[in-house]
Protein backbone atom coordinates (compact mmCIF):
# COMPACT_ATOMS: atom_id res chain seq x y z
CA UNK A 1 0.00 0.00 0.00
CA UNK A 2 1.03 3.72 -0.63
CA UNK A 3 2.00 5.73 1.93
CA UNK A 4 -1.00 7.51 3.16
CA UNK A 5 -1.20 10.78 2.06
CA UNK A 6 -1.81 14.12 3.47
CA UNK A 7 -3.39 14.50 6.77
CA UNK A 8 -3.68 17.70 8.16
CA UNK A 9 -1.13 17.70 11.13
CA UNK A 10 -2.53 19.41 14.06
CA UNK A 11 0.67 21.20 15.55
CA UNK A 12 -1.20 23.39 17.25
CA UNK A 13 0.05 25.62 20.22
CA UNK A 14 -1.82 26.59 23.03
CA UNK A 15 -2.13 29.23 24.87
CA UNK A 16 -5.17 30.42 22.68
CA UNK A 17 -7.13 32.55 25.28
CA UNK A 18 -8.02 36.03 23.52
CA UNK A 19 -9.93 35.50 20.56
CA UNK A 20 -7.41 37.57 18.78
CA UNK A 21 -4.38 35.09 19.28
CA UNK A 22 -6.40 32.61 18.61
CA UNK A 23 -7.24 34.19 15.35
CA UNK A 24 -3.79 34.85 15.02
CA UNK A 25 -2.71 31.12 15.82
CA UNK A 26 -5.37 29.61 13.81
CA UNK A 27 -3.83 31.34 10.87
CA UNK A 28 -0.84 30.12 11.08
CA UNK A 29 -2.05 26.84 11.84
CA UNK A 30 -4.27 26.64 9.09
CA UNK A 31 -1.25 27.34 7.25
CA UNK A 32 0.88 24.84 9.22
CA UNK A 33 -1.82 22.07 8.68
CA UNK A 34 -2.59 22.72 5.35
CA UNK A 35 1.24 21.71 3.96
CA UNK A 36 1.85 19.19 6.95
CA UNK A 37 2.20 15.94 5.77
CA UNK A 38 0.24 12.53 6.05
CA UNK A 39 -0.27 11.19 9.17
CA UNK A 40 -0.24 13.64 11.71
CA UNK A 41 2.48 13.68 13.94
CA UNK A 42 2.23 12.61 17.39
CA UNK A 43 4.75 13.78 20.11
CA UNK A 44 6.31 10.90 21.61
CA UNK A 45 8.32 11.42 24.16
CA UNK A 46 9.58 8.62 26.33
CA UNK A 47 10.93 8.73 29.30
CA UNK A 48 10.40 5.97 31.89
CA UNK A 49 8.70 6.85 35.43
CA UNK A 50 11.45 5.55 38.08
CA UNK A 51 9.27 4.88 40.71
CA UNK A 52 9.44 1.15 41.89
CA UNK A 53 6.02 0.24 41.93
CA UNK A 54 5.75 1.01 38.17
CA UNK A 55 9.36 -1.72 37.91
CA UNK A 56 11.50 0.52 36.17
CA UNK A 57 14.09 0.80 38.08
CA UNK A 58 14.78 -2.67 39.63
CA UNK A 59 13.92 -5.41 36.81
CA UNK A 60 10.63 -6.94 38.54
CA UNK A 61 6.94 -6.57 38.83
CA UNK A 62 5.60 -4.95 42.39
CA UNK A 63 5.48 -8.77 43.18
CA UNK A 64 9.45 -9.25 43.17
CA UNK A 65 9.38 -11.12 40.12
CA UNK A 66 11.55 -10.27 36.89
CA UNK A 67 9.47 -8.62 34.26
CA UNK A 68 9.09 -10.70 30.49
CA UNK A 69 12.15 -10.39 28.24
CA UNK A 70 14.42 -9.11 31.14
CA UNK A 71 18.34 -10.43 30.62
CA UNK A 72 19.45 -7.97 33.34
CA UNK A 73 19.21 -5.16 35.60
CA UNK A 74 19.55 -1.53 35.52
CA UNK A 75 22.08 0.68 37.32
CA UNK A 76 20.27 1.07 40.48
CA UNK A 77 19.00 4.63 40.81
CA UNK A 78 19.81 5.73 37.00
CA UNK A 79 17.49 8.23 35.16
CA UNK A 80 18.05 6.96 31.74
CA UNK A 81 15.98 10.03 30.96
CA UNK A 82 17.61 12.61 33.09
CA UNK A 83 20.91 13.37 30.68
CA UNK A 84 22.68 15.34 27.88
CA UNK A 85 23.25 14.91 24.33
CA UNK A 86 26.84 14.51 23.25
CA UNK A 87 28.65 14.30 20.59
CA UNK A 88 29.33 10.81 18.35
CA UNK A 89 32.42 10.87 16.05
CA UNK A 90 30.73 7.28 14.57
CA UNK A 91 27.40 8.90 13.71
CA UNK A 92 24.23 7.20 13.44
CA UNK A 93 23.47 3.59 13.86
CA UNK A 94 22.37 3.13 10.14
CA UNK A 95 22.17 5.33 6.78
CA UNK A 96 19.26 6.64 5.62
CA UNK A 97 20.20 5.28 2.58
CA UNK A 98 20.77 1.93 3.83
CA UNK A 99 16.84 1.55 5.40
CA UNK A 100 14.37 1.01 2.28
CA UNK A 101 11.37 1.07 4.62
CA UNK A 102 12.02 4.80 5.61
CA UNK A 103 9.55 6.91 4.21
CA UNK A 104 8.68 11.09 3.71
CA UNK A 105 8.96 13.07 6.34
CA UNK A 106 11.63 10.71 8.10
CA UNK A 107 13.74 10.86 4.91
CA UNK A 108 15.76 14.15 5.30
CA UNK A 109 18.48 13.92 3.23
CA UNK A 110 16.44 12.15 0.46
CA UNK A 111 14.69 15.63 0.14
CA UNK A 112 17.45 17.82 -0.14
CA UNK A 113 18.62 18.28 3.69
CA UNK A 114 22.26 18.83 3.26
CA UNK A 115 23.79 18.94 7.08
CA UNK A 116 24.36 15.35 8.81
CA UNK A 117 24.80 17.31 12.26
CA UNK A 118 21.63 15.97 13.36
CA UNK A 119 22.32 12.50 13.57
CA UNK A 120 25.65 12.46 15.42
CA UNK A 121 24.35 12.92 19.01
CA UNK A 122 24.21 10.22 21.41
CA UNK A 123 22.04 10.52 24.89
CA UNK A 124 24.10 10.00 27.85
CA UNK A 125 21.95 9.62 31.35
CA UNK A 126 23.98 11.47 33.90
CA UNK A 127 24.22 8.73 36.84
CA UNK A 128 25.04 5.37 33.83
CA UNK A 129 25.55 4.58 30.57
CA UNK A 130 23.00 2.98 27.85
CA UNK A 131 23.30 -0.29 27.14
CA UNK A 132 24.43 -0.59 22.97
CA UNK A 133 21.44 -1.48 20.81
CA UNK A 134 21.73 -5.51 19.92
CA UNK A 135 19.78 -5.98 17.37
CA UNK A 136 20.09 -9.78 17.07
CA UNK A 137 19.17 -9.79 20.55
CA UNK A 138 15.95 -8.24 19.45
CA UNK A 139 15.42 -9.98 17.06
CA UNK A 140 15.63 -13.44 18.74
CA UNK A 141 13.39 -12.26 21.56
CA UNK A 142 11.17 -11.37 19.23
CA UNK A 143 11.30 -14.47 16.98
CA UNK A 144 7.61 -16.04 16.78
CA UNK A 145 6.29 -13.07 18.64
CA UNK A 146 4.78 -9.32 17.35
CA UNK A 147 5.94 -5.93 18.10
CA UNK A 148 2.90 -3.42 17.65
CA UNK A 149 3.42 0.68 18.15
CA UNK A 150 0.03 2.06 17.86
CA UNK A 151 -0.51 5.79 17.93
CA UNK A 152 -0.33 8.75 15.32
CA UNK A 153 1.92 9.48 12.64
CA UNK A 154 4.74 10.64 15.58
CA UNK A 155 4.65 7.15 16.57
CA UNK A 156 4.98 5.67 13.02
CA UNK A 157 8.34 7.43 13.38
CA UNK A 158 9.62 5.62 15.79
CA UNK A 159 8.17 2.00 14.28
CA UNK A 160 10.23 2.75 11.28
CA UNK A 161 13.39 3.72 13.58
CA UNK A 162 12.83 0.25 15.28
CA UNK A 163 12.68 -1.57 11.74
CA UNK A 164 15.80 0.15 10.53
CA UNK A 165 17.76 -0.35 13.70
CA UNK A 166 16.44 -4.26 12.98
CA UNK A 167 16.82 -4.69 9.42
CA UNK A 168 19.86 -4.32 9.02
CA UNK A 169 21.31 -7.68 10.38
CA UNK A 170 19.06 -9.31 7.87
CA UNK A 171 21.48 -10.14 4.57
CA UNK A 172 18.77 -11.49 2.09
CA UNK A 173 16.12 -8.47 1.11
CA UNK A 174 13.87 -11.59 0.42
CA UNK A 175 13.91 -12.23 4.08
CA UNK A 176 12.24 -8.88 5.02
CA UNK A 177 9.19 -6.97 4.15
CA UNK A 178 6.96 -4.16 4.99
CA UNK A 179 2.78 -4.16 4.09
CA UNK A 180 0.83 -1.30 4.31
CA UNK A 181 -2.98 -1.97 4.83
CA UNK A 182 -5.62 0.47 5.74
CA UNK A 183 -4.67 1.34 9.64
CA UNK A 184 -2.21 -1.48 10.31
CA UNK A 185 1.63 -1.49 8.78
CA UNK A 186 3.31 -4.93 9.01
CA UNK A 187 7.37 -5.33 8.72
CA UNK A 188 8.39 -8.83 8.35
CA UNK A 189 11.29 -10.72 9.68
CA UNK A 190 10.60 -13.83 7.69
CA UNK A 191 13.67 -16.39 9.45
CA UNK A 192 12.41 -15.52 12.76
CA UNK A 193 8.51 -15.74 12.26
CA UNK A 194 8.67 -11.99 13.88
CA UNK A 195 6.40 -9.26 13.02
CA UNK A 196 7.20 -5.46 14.18
CA UNK A 197 3.89 -4.00 13.46
CA UNK A 198 2.34 0.08 13.61
CA UNK A 199 -1.35 0.63 13.91
CA UNK A 200 -2.80 4.22 12.95
CA UNK A 201 -5.21 4.95 15.89
CA UNK A 202 -4.17 8.57 16.60
CA UNK A 203 -6.49 9.16 19.99
CA UNK A 204 -6.12 5.00 20.69
CA UNK A 205 -10.43 5.96 21.20
CA UNK A 206 -12.17 5.63 18.25
CA UNK A 207 -12.46 8.53 16.68
CA UNK A 208 -14.03 10.83 13.46
CA UNK A 209 -9.77 10.96 12.43
CA UNK A 210 -9.48 7.28 12.27
CA UNK A 211 -9.17 7.13 8.52
CA UNK A 212 -5.52 6.15 7.88
CA UNK A 213 -5.43 7.83 4.64
CA UNK A 214 -8.08 11.25 5.01
CA UNK A 215 -7.94 12.18 8.32
CA UNK A 216 -8.07 15.55 8.11
CA UNK A 217 -10.52 16.77 9.88
CA UNK A 218 -10.91 20.72 10.44
CA UNK A 219 -9.26 20.79 14.97
CA UNK A 220 -11.56 21.84 16.29
CA UNK A 221 -14.18 19.12 14.84
CA UNK A 222 -12.20 16.28 16.15
CA UNK A 223 -14.08 14.02 18.58
CA UNK A 224 -13.21 10.94 20.30
CA UNK A 225 -16.07 8.59 21.51
CA UNK A 226 -16.51 7.28 24.98
CA UNK A 227 -15.83 3.85 25.87
CA UNK A 228 -14.59 2.76 22.66
CA UNK A 229 -10.99 1.17 23.21
CA UNK A 230 -11.79 -2.18 21.47
CA UNK A 231 -13.11 -1.05 18.28
CA UNK A 232 -9.07 -0.49 17.68
CA UNK A 233 -8.25 -2.68 20.50
CA UNK A 234 -9.32 -6.12 18.86
CA UNK A 235 -6.58 -5.76 16.29
CA UNK A 236 -3.65 -5.26 18.85
CA UNK A 237 -4.42 -8.63 20.53
CA UNK A 238 -1.91 -11.29 20.54
CA UNK A 239 0.47 -8.79 20.78
CA UNK A 240 3.59 -9.25 22.64
CA UNK A 241 5.77 -6.06 22.75
CA UNK A 242 3.38 -3.16 22.75
CA UNK A 243 4.46 0.74 22.74
CA UNK A 244 1.55 3.21 23.26
CA UNK A 245 1.72 6.87 22.15
CA UNK A 246 -1.04 9.67 22.35
CA UNK A 247 -1.02 13.50 22.27
CA UNK A 248 -0.59 15.93 19.45
CA UNK A 249 -3.77 15.72 17.81
CA UNK A 250 -5.70 15.70 21.66
CA UNK A 251 -4.19 19.51 21.04
CA UNK A 252 -6.62 21.85 19.06
CA UNK A 253 -7.50 24.29 22.37
CA UNK A 254 -8.41 23.92 25.63
CA UNK A 255 -11.53 21.34 25.29
CA UNK A 256 -12.16 18.87 23.49
CA UNK A 257 -15.13 16.78 22.33
CA UNK A 258 -16.37 13.37 23.29
CA UNK A 259 -19.31 11.57 21.96
CA UNK A 260 -21.34 8.97 23.14
CA UNK A 261 -23.47 7.19 20.16
CA UNK A 262 -21.75 6.05 16.92
CA UNK A 263 -20.32 8.60 14.33
CA UNK A 264 -22.98 7.73 12.08
CA UNK A 265 -25.80 8.67 14.67
CA UNK A 266 -27.67 11.89 13.64
CA UNK A 267 -28.56 13.17 16.71
CA UNK A 268 -25.30 12.51 18.27
CA UNK A 269 -24.68 13.52 22.11
CA UNK A 270 -21.53 15.33 22.01
CA UNK A 271 -19.84 16.93 25.23
CA UNK A 272 -17.12 19.32 25.50
CA UNK A 273 -14.91 18.82 28.23
CA UNK A 274 -11.20 20.36 28.99
CA UNK A 275 -8.57 18.48 27.21
CA UNK A 276 -6.74 17.35 30.15
CA UNK A 277 -9.86 15.21 31.25
CA UNK A 278 -10.40 13.90 27.52
CA UNK A 279 -7.51 12.78 27.71
CA UNK A 280 -7.63 10.99 31.03
CA UNK A 281 -10.36 9.48 29.94
CA UNK A 282 -7.89 7.69 26.64
CA UNK A 283 -4.89 6.83 29.33
CA UNK A 284 -7.92 4.74 31.79
CA UNK A 285 -9.22 3.26 28.54
CA UNK A 286 -5.81 2.11 27.18
CA UNK A 287 -4.77 0.81 31.18
CA UNK A 288 -8.19 -1.06 31.57
CA UNK A 289 -7.73 -3.06 27.97
CA UNK A 290 -4.56 -3.74 29.00
CA UNK A 291 -4.71 -5.10 31.72
CA UNK A 292 -7.86 -6.77 30.38
CA UNK A 293 -5.56 -8.41 27.36
CA UNK A 294 -2.01 -8.35 28.00
CA UNK A 295 -0.39 -10.85 30.47
CA UNK A 296 2.33 -9.31 32.97
CA UNK A 297 4.40 -12.89 32.73
CA UNK A 298 4.76 -12.89 29.17
CA UNK A 299 4.18 -9.24 27.64
CA UNK A 300 5.58 -5.53 28.00
CA UNK A 301 3.94 -2.49 27.70
CA UNK A 302 5.58 1.01 26.74
CA UNK A 303 3.83 4.36 26.52
CA UNK A 304 6.13 6.77 24.61
CA UNK A 305 5.35 10.47 26.36
CA UNK A 306 4.62 13.32 24.35
CA UNK A 307 6.86 14.74 21.60
CA UNK A 308 8.02 18.23 21.17
CA UNK A 309 7.17 20.78 18.20
CA UNK A 310 9.45 23.56 17.73
CA UNK A 311 7.04 25.82 15.98
CA UNK A 312 8.31 29.06 17.51
CA UNK A 313 11.35 29.98 18.44
CA UNK A 314 10.87 32.97 20.68
CA UNK A 315 10.35 30.89 23.05
CA UNK A 316 14.02 29.54 22.91
CA UNK A 317 15.33 33.01 23.04
CA UNK A 318 15.55 33.91 19.75
CA UNK A 319 15.43 37.85 18.36
CA UNK A 320 13.31 37.16 15.82
CA UNK A 321 9.90 34.74 15.07
CA UNK A 322 11.32 31.67 13.70
CA UNK A 323 10.53 27.91 13.88
CA UNK A 324 12.89 24.89 13.47
CA UNK A 325 13.67 25.65 9.91
CA UNK A 326 17.36 26.35 9.45
CA UNK A 327 18.23 24.85 13.16
CA UNK A 328 21.24 23.10 13.16
CA UNK A 329 22.31 23.32 16.51
CA UNK A 330 20.13 22.14 19.93
CA UNK A 331 19.23 24.26 22.59
CA UNK A 332 21.67 24.10 25.66
CA UNK A 333 19.50 25.51 28.31
CA UNK A 334 19.01 22.29 30.11
CA UNK A 335 15.98 23.40 31.51
CA UNK A 336 14.10 24.32 28.40
CA UNK A 337 10.28 23.00 28.42
CA UNK A 338 8.15 24.56 25.09
CA UNK A 339 4.92 25.19 25.88
CA UNK A 340 3.31 22.53 23.41
CA UNK A 341 4.45 19.92 26.02
CA UNK A 342 1.82 20.76 28.22
CA UNK A 343 2.63 19.98 32.30
CA UNK A 344 -1.20 19.18 32.99
CA UNK A 345 -0.82 16.32 30.52
CA UNK A 346 2.02 15.19 31.81
CA UNK A 347 0.02 14.81 35.54
CA UNK A 348 -2.31 13.26 34.24
CA UNK A 349 -0.61 10.45 32.70
CA UNK A 350 1.80 10.54 35.96
CA UNK A 351 -1.75 9.83 38.01
CA UNK A 352 -3.32 7.53 35.58
CA UNK A 353 -0.26 5.32 35.76
CA UNK A 354 0.48 5.42 39.47
CA UNK A 355 -2.85 3.13 39.68
CA UNK A 356 -1.68 0.71 37.27
CA UNK A 357 -1.43 -2.84 38.52
CA UNK A 358 -0.43 -3.88 35.16
CA UNK A 359 3.61 -2.63 35.04
CA UNK A 360 3.30 -0.25 32.23
CA UNK A 361 6.86 1.20 31.35
CA UNK A 362 7.01 5.02 30.71
CA UNK A 363 9.55 6.13 27.94
CA UNK A 364 9.80 9.77 29.11
CA UNK A 365 11.40 10.99 26.25
CA UNK A 366 9.43 14.72 26.00
CA UNK A 367 12.66 16.70 28.23
CA UNK A 368 15.58 14.59 26.23
CA UNK A 369 13.85 15.82 22.74
CA UNK A 370 13.07 19.34 23.88
CA UNK A 371 16.27 20.15 23.26
CA UNK A 372 16.54 18.62 20.06
CA UNK A 373 15.34 21.87 17.62
CA UNK A 374 17.76 20.93 15.08
CA UNK A 375 15.89 17.27 14.55
CA UNK A 376 13.01 18.09 12.37
CA UNK A 377 12.06 17.33 9.11
CA UNK A 378 11.35 20.79 8.62
CA UNK A 379 11.00 21.60 4.95
CA UNK A 380 13.02 18.54 3.60
CA UNK A 381 10.11 16.06 3.29
CA UNK A 382 8.00 15.40 0.36
CA UNK A 383 5.56 18.52 0.02
CA UNK A 384 1.98 16.87 -1.88
CA UNK A 385 1.04 20.30 -3.01
CA UNK A 386 3.00 22.05 -5.00
CA UNK A 387 4.98 24.86 -3.52
CA UNK A 388 3.90 28.62 -3.77
CA UNK A 389 6.19 31.50 -4.73
CA UNK A 390 5.52 33.30 -1.58
CA UNK A 391 6.15 30.18 0.77
CA UNK A 392 9.64 29.35 -2.04
CA UNK A 393 10.15 32.71 -0.84
CA UNK A 394 9.69 32.12 3.06
CA UNK A 395 10.66 28.38 3.27
CA UNK A 396 10.18 28.60 7.03
CA UNK A 397 6.39 29.18 6.49
CA UNK A 398 5.95 25.23 5.50
CA UNK A 399 8.83 23.68 7.70
CA UNK A 400 7.31 20.73 9.65
CA UNK A 401 8.28 21.09 13.18
CA UNK A 402 6.98 17.97 14.71
CA UNK A 403 8.32 15.03 12.70
CA UNK A 404 11.71 14.02 12.68
CA UNK A 405 14.42 13.11 10.73
CA UNK A 406 15.67 9.73 10.27
CA UNK A 407 18.66 8.20 11.34
CA UNK A 408 17.83 10.93 14.39
CA UNK A 409 16.21 11.34 17.23
CA UNK A 410 13.96 8.71 17.27
CA UNK A 411 16.48 6.46 17.08
CA UNK A 412 17.58 7.49 21.06
CA UNK A 413 13.97 6.69 21.71
CA UNK A 414 14.40 2.95 20.66
CA UNK A 415 17.89 2.92 22.32
CA UNK A 416 16.19 4.09 25.67
CA UNK A 417 13.01 1.36 24.57
CA UNK A 418 16.18 -1.71 24.14
CA UNK A 419 17.40 -0.63 27.40
CA UNK A 420 14.36 -0.89 29.49
CA UNK A 421 12.95 -3.44 27.85
CA UNK A 422 16.17 -5.97 28.19
CA UNK A 423 17.48 -4.05 31.85
CA UNK A 424 14.36 -2.88 33.39
C1 LIG B 1 23.89 -9.49 20.89
O1 LIG B 1 22.95 -10.43 21.30
C2 LIG B 1 23.29 -11.76 20.96
C3 LIG B 1 22.14 -12.62 21.46
O2 LIG B 1 21.11 -12.60 20.59
C4 LIG B 1 24.58 -12.16 21.62
O3 LIG B 1 24.93 -13.46 21.20
C5 LIG B 1 25.66 -11.18 21.25
O4 LIG B 1 26.83 -11.48 21.98
C6 LIG B 1 25.23 -9.77 21.55
N1 LIG B 1 26.22 -8.85 21.05
C7 LIG B 1 26.82 -7.98 21.80
C8 LIG B 1 27.82 -7.10 21.14
O5 LIG B 1 26.57 -7.89 23.00
C1 LIG C 1 4.82 -17.40 14.10
O1 LIG C 1 4.52 -16.37 15.04
C2 LIG C 1 3.17 -16.33 15.45
C3 LIG C 1 3.01 -15.15 16.40
O2 LIG C 1 3.33 -13.98 15.76
C4 LIG C 1 2.79 -17.62 16.13
O3 LIG C 1 1.41 -17.58 16.47
C5 LIG C 1 3.06 -18.78 15.22
O4 LIG C 1 2.85 -19.98 15.91
C6 LIG C 1 4.51 -18.74 14.74
N1 LIG C 1 4.72 -19.79 13.75
C7 LIG C 1 5.57 -20.76 13.95
C8 LIG C 1 5.72 -21.72 12.81
O5 LIG C 1 6.20 -20.89 14.99
C1 LIG D 1 -5.97 -6.04 4.65
O1 LIG D 1 -6.65 -6.09 5.89
C2 LIG D 1 -7.94 -6.64 5.82
C3 LIG D 1 -8.56 -6.59 7.20
O2 LIG D 1 -8.38 -5.36 7.79
C4 LIG D 1 -7.88 -8.07 5.33
O3 LIG D 1 -9.17 -8.59 5.23
C5 LIG D 1 -7.17 -8.12 4.00
O4 LIG D 1 -6.99 -9.45 3.62
C6 LIG D 1 -5.81 -7.44 4.09
N1 LIG D 1 -5.22 -7.37 2.77
C7 LIG D 1 -3.99 -7.78 2.54
C8 LIG D 1 -3.52 -7.64 1.14
O5 LIG D 1 -3.29 -8.26 3.41
C1 LIG E 1 2.27 -14.67 36.83
O1 LIG E 1 3.11 -15.66 37.41
C2 LIG E 1 2.93 -15.84 38.79
C3 LIG E 1 3.89 -16.90 39.30
O2 LIG E 1 4.98 -17.07 38.47
C4 LIG E 1 1.51 -16.28 39.09
O3 LIG E 1 1.33 -16.35 40.49
C5 LIG E 1 0.55 -15.28 38.51
O4 LIG E 1 -0.78 -15.73 38.66
C6 LIG E 1 0.82 -15.06 37.04
N1 LIG E 1 -0.04 -14.02 36.54
C7 LIG E 1 -0.83 -14.19 35.49
C8 LIG E 1 -1.66 -13.04 35.10
O5 LIG E 1 -0.85 -15.24 34.85
C1 LIG F 1 5.64 32.92 19.84
O1 LIG F 1 5.70 32.87 21.25
C2 LIG F 1 5.69 34.15 21.86
C3 LIG F 1 5.87 33.99 23.35
O2 LIG F 1 6.34 32.76 23.72
C4 LIG F 1 4.39 34.84 21.55
O3 LIG F 1 4.39 36.12 22.14
C5 LIG F 1 4.23 34.95 20.05
O4 LIG F 1 2.96 35.49 19.74
C6 LIG F 1 4.36 33.59 19.41
N1 LIG F 1 4.33 33.79 17.96
C7 LIG F 1 3.57 33.04 17.17
C8 LIG F 1 3.59 33.41 15.74
O5 LIG F 1 2.88 32.11 17.59
C1 LIG G 1 20.35 29.97 8.40
O1 LIG G 1 21.00 30.29 9.62
C2 LIG G 1 22.29 30.88 9.47
C3 LIG G 1 22.86 31.11 10.85
O2 LIG G 1 22.89 29.94 11.55
C4 LIG G 1 22.16 32.19 8.73
O3 LIG G 1 23.44 32.73 8.52
C5 LIG G 1 21.47 31.95 7.39
O4 LIG G 1 21.24 33.16 6.75
C6 LIG G 1 20.15 31.22 7.59
N1 LIG G 1 19.59 30.88 6.30
C7 LIG G 1 18.33 31.09 5.98
C8 LIG G 1 17.94 30.70 4.58
O5 LIG G 1 17.53 31.55 6.76
C1 LIG H 1 8.96 13.12 32.55
O1 LIG H 1 10.15 13.87 32.73
C2 LIG H 1 9.92 15.24 33.04
C3 LIG H 1 11.24 15.97 33.09
O2 LIG H 1 12.31 15.14 33.16
C4 LIG H 1 9.20 15.34 34.37
O3 LIG H 1 8.93 16.68 34.65
C5 LIG H 1 7.89 14.58 34.27
O4 LIG H 1 7.25 14.58 35.51
C6 LIG H 1 8.13 13.16 33.84
N1 LIG H 1 6.84 12.54 33.61
C7 LIG H 1 6.39 11.50 34.29
C8 LIG H 1 5.02 11.04 34.00
O5 LIG H 1 7.08 10.93 35.11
Amino acid sequence: MEVPPSSSAAIRRKGCRSPYFFTLVAIILFITILYGEYFLLIFGGQSVVHRPYLSSTSGTKKNGEKLAFAVGEAERGCDVFSGRWVWDERGPLYKEAECPFLTSPQTCQEHGRADTDYQHWRWQPHACSLPSFNASLMLETLRDKRMMFVGDSLNLGQFQSMVCLVQKIIPSYDARSMTWNGSLVVFEAKDYNATIEFYWAPFLLESNSDNPVIHRVKGNDRAVRKDSINKHGDHWKGVDIMVFSTYIWWITGLKFKIQEGTFDDEGKDIAEVPTEEAYRMAMKSMLWWVSENMDPNKTRVFFTTMSPTHGNSTEWGAPEYGNCYNQTVMIDDANYWGSDCRKNVMNVIDEEFRKSRYPITLLNITQMSSYRKDAHASIYKKHWDPLTPAQLADPGSYADCAHWCLPGLQDTWNELLFAKLFYP
